[in-house]
């Protein structure tokens, strides 16, 4: 795409959001695509806007739309523009409105919308730099509060928690910050003149409020509110715990559950807080893990892969897909978009019911047979993998493989960059031997890229999980037939296929008791209530596991409850349902044998050879050209 990012140059005080921009830009090169900065609208043939600041960036919107209808856009609201009220700012609220999506700094972010705007919200957290944590002042403890003078930030409540604590502690307040008003610097002057415990620094390169930060016991921030604290991701990033007024944009990052929260403005209990910190020990550790365990949220990995997701929402492929299937008669969604992160995490949760069978069946298949399977392909093979997910059972081939060459090269191909991530990360800790190379594709393009990074090295691609279950017949026969056109003779294909069985086994595994299926099912909706500005009441449709026996496949439906109208914001549209309406949502095609090999004739392969799980539910074949 050709992005154009506007950050309006404006003076001093948000020097932050030229550092976002900049950081932003090159996330959307590093993803692939083109894009110039500028400081407002410039002529151009662009696919998308992005624009910092909703007030200081309308102009920019508004000629960027005049331009370009349809086209979508972008508008970051880094901070103050998040609060601004109608009246004050006219501006601010015409640019949220007219945006195609509004990004938040911090997950709660969306709260401050006007509820009719909320569902444009998409939380993309900042990302820094780890930071080496420093070994703090010994004969003091040492606090840090980074931020200029100014009223929202409540710069001198440190300093006046600090005047009551008991005369026994040895709590310091560092303050690094610019006054933005004379008043301000005045103020901290004479309180720097009365109050021992406190001391201000005035302002600081980053360079020197980082090393400041990383030396410190802990930062307290006092905002009274805030689109997102960097200065919080930066101590996280650092191993610096902190404490904070409970604001959003705190609350956003640290969690609800953070125990290092204060009433903003409430200078007793910020210095009852202070003096645990410096009394409690355990309490402090607390602190410190939390903030620990929360950290990879700000690398960057992480801030990719939240553009990426973002990236592939506004090329619409999934408001198109709904407008046509809600369009259609009987009406349709399509299953591919059960996968946003929280459909992924209800996905994870069937995987362990006790009725979904294919997750263990596969899973004890494979390590039955693991050995057996890998003995049949050649040596040094790189293994690639077809949407690879939660690598549990991939794990069980990489071992095999590991007992019989020293390295292996692994490239999982998925279309969902986060999850890729994921497994990633685990495994790559896991096993050292591993040479990883994710490729963030579909599969067709995924298996393209796989000529250009390993020209003459054998490999075994797996395509498990009963992942074809979700092609119909023809459609199964075809995508392997393409599989099949990137192989060479000495390449393998082990696909996982589930076996036709008895209807009183197959509907229970797609319709469990405790109802996560259901919930998966319905996610959908929910997924169109979030992404497209949909109002279905999720509830008013009921989940149906459907097992067509001629057909061989388990179909999926969500019924309409009752006769009901539902607006979707997006597609400008309002669908009516009749009582008993279905809504198709999946299939789930089942193999004989004979199937198997009939679809993998069709698509110039053979089966070499198959394994069963010990019930004889679920199947691995091992397909060569
Ligand atoms: C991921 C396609 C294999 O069809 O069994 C599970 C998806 N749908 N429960 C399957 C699914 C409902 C699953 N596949």
């Amino acid at each position: 795409m050709n992005v154009l990012l506007v950050t309006p140059a404006s003076a001093g005080s948000h020097k932050g959001n030229r550092v976002t921009a900049l950081r932003w830009a090159k996330i959307l090169r590093e993803l692939r695509h083109h894009v110039v900065v500028a400081g407002a609208y410039r002529a151009g043939k662009w696919d998308l806007l992005v624009a910092l600041h909703a007030r200081k960036s309308h102009a920019a919107l508004v000629e960027f739309q005049t331009q370009h209808p349809g086209v979508p856009a972008v508008i970051a609201l880094t901070g103050t523009d998040l609060y601004e009220d109608a009246a004050a700012s006219p501006e601010a609220h015409d640019a949220q409105a007219r945006a195609s999506r509004l990004v938040v700094l911090q997950p709660l972010g969306a709260e401050a919308l006007p509820a009719p705007l909320r569902w444009k919200a998409r939380a993309i957290l900042q990302s820094v730099p780890r930071i080496e944590r420093r070994a703090p002042s010994a004969d003091a403890f040492e606090v840090c509060v980074l931020g200029h003078l100014r009223d929202v930030k409540d710069p001198l409540r440190t300093a006046e928690a600090a005047r009551l604590v008991p005369a026994h502690s040895r709590l310091r307040v560092l303050h690094a910050g610019e006054a933005l008003t004379p008043k301000w610097a005045e103020r901290a002057r004479a309180e720097m003149a009365e109050n021992p415990r406190y001391r201000w620094l005035g302002a600081l390169s980053r360079a020197e409020a980082l090393e400041l930060l990383a030396r410190s016991r802990l930062l307290v921030v006092t905002s009274r509110s805030e689109g997102g604290a960097n200065v919080i991701s930066e101590a996280l990033a650092a191993g610096v715990p902190v404490v904070s007024s409970r604001i959003d944009g705190s609350v956003g990052l640290l969690g609800a559950d953070h125990p290092g929260y204060f009433p903003a403005g409430d200078t007793r209990a910020l210095a009852a807080l202070l003096q645990r910190c410096e009394e409690e020990p355990r309490f402090l550790d607390e602190l410190t893990t939390r903030g620990a365990r929360l950290a990879p949220l700000f690398d960057r990995a992480s801030e990719r892969a939240a553009w990426q997701q973002l990236l592939d929402e506004l090329s619409g492929a999934f408001q198109r897909d709904v407008a046509a299937g809600l369009d259609a008669r009987p009406r349709h969604l399509s299953c591919r978009y059960f996968y946003d992160p929280a459909g992924s995490r209800l996905f994870e949760e069937i995987c362990a019911l006790p009725e979904y069978y294919l997750t263990r069946a596969e899973r004890q298949l494979l390590e039955d047979h693991a050995p057996k399977i890998v003995a049949k392909v050649p040596a040094g093979v790189a293994l690639v993998e077809l949407g690879s997910g939660s690598a549990v059972k991939t794990r069980l081939i990489i071992d095999a493989l590991l007992r019989r060459q020293p390295r292996l090269r692994y490239l999982p191909i998925d279309i969902s960059p986060a999850a890729l991530q994921h497994s990633a990360r685990e495994l790559e800790r896991d096993y050292p031997a591993l040479d990883l190379e994710p490729i963030a594709a579909e599969y067709e393009a995924g298996l393209r890229a796989l000529d250009e990074r390993l020209p003459a090295q054998p490999r075994l691609i797996l395509w498990l999980g009963s992942n074809i279950g979700n092609l119909d017949r023809d459609q199964a026969g075809r995508f392997l037939a393409t599989v099949r056109a990137r192989m060479t003779a000495h390449d393998r294909l082990l696909v996982g296929v589930d076996l036709r069985k008895a209807r009183a086994v197959l509907e229970p595994a797609y319709d469990d008791a405790a109802g996560v299926t259901a919930r998966f099912n319905r996610n959908l909706l929910e997924r169109i209530n979030r992404e497209l500005g949909g109002q279905f009441d999720p509830l008013a449709f009921a989940h149906r596991a459907h097992y067509d026996e001629r057909l061989g496949r388990v179909e999926m439906y969500l019924v309409s409850t009752r006769a009901q109208e539902v607006p979707v914001r997006a597609l400008g549209r309002t669908y009516a349902f009749a009582a008993g309406e279905a809504l198709h949502t999946e299939n789930s095609y089942k193999y004989s044998p004979e199937e198997i090999d009939a679809v993998a004739r069709a698509a110039g392969l053979s089966v070499e050879a198959r394994w069963l799980d010990r019930e004889g539910r679920f199947c691995e074949c091992l397909l060569k050209p």
